[in-house]
């Protein structure tokens, strides 16, 4: 595991930016994993700026993101589909055909779930999987508990997410309960995982993971036992 630590958060969606365009630039038809949340934008910012400067090429990527809440239209403004278009796709020129989300709407979220996992394969599996952390250690929405998926699945989101993640909605009443995520496999399964953790909220989190152990009750260790993962994280993540 290689960890960066950075001053601050402008620092660390520098680092992750570039990491992310050199794995572009080596490899045109890479595929992403992508994640939502706070943390990333400031690297969606950085990538979109590249591809406005002509300097990056995203024509040819293709793209699939971590997790959707259940229940919840593509075209609601709080789904994950609408802040990808807003902080990446469109900006990025992303095509439509190349962009897979899981559907927080299918009407068999099981077999969109199977679905899921079979084009991620079909797709040749993430080159770069990029992360957040929740600030209960989760990666996607692997929430932490006695067991943890492999594959795509329904996941209860806990207490602790539902709290954190009301900041994006009126009120915590309409943070949806549930939410499609991929599984650890597919995260484990990516040739490279760069996650990214920026303030004092992560601390406890981000040092389970840089304390080696691993354990179900903080899903982000489960890192450690990735052959490439990197870690960039801001000062107040690091030191608390
Ligand atoms: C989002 C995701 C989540 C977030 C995490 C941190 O697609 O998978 O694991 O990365 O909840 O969220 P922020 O960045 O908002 O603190």
């Amino acid at each position: 595991m290689r960890v960066y630590l950075c001053k601050n958060y402008e620092e660390m969606s520098d680092l992750a930016a570039k990491t992310v365009l050199s794995q572009v630039l080596l490899k045109p038809e890479s595929v992403l994993g992508l994640a939502t949340g706070s943390t990333p934008v400031g690297m969606y910012e950085r990538l979109c700026r590249a591809a406005e400067a002509g300097e990056a090429d995203f024509s040819r990527i293709t793209t699939f993101n971590l997790d959707e809440y259940l229940g919840i239209e593509p075209e609601n403004e709080q789904s994950y589909h609408s802040f990808m278009k807003k902080n990446f796709f469109t900006r990025a020129k992303i095509k439509a055909e190349s962009i897979h989300m899981p559907s927080g709407s299918s009407e068999d979220a099981l077999a969109e779930c199977t679905a899921y996992d079979e084009a991620i394969a079909a797709a040749g599996g993430i080159d770069i999987q990029v992360l957040g952390i929740g600030q209960n250690g989760h990666i996607g929405f692997n929430e932490p508990g006695a067991e943890l998926s492999s594959g795509t699945h329904i996941v209860e989101l806990t207490e602790s997410t539902i709290r954190a993640n009301a900041r994006f909605f009126e009120n915590e009443a309409l943070v949806p309960k549930k939410a499609i995520t991929m599984g650890m496999r597919s995260i484990m399964l990516a040739k490279t995982v760069m996650l990214m953790a920026s303030g004092k909220e992560k601390h406890e989190a981000l040092s389970g993971l840089l304390s080696g152990k691993i354990t179900t009750s903080n899903p982000s260790t489960m890192l450690n036992m990735h052959p490439n993962a990197i870690i960039i994280c801001d000062e107040e993540a690091y030191n608390g």
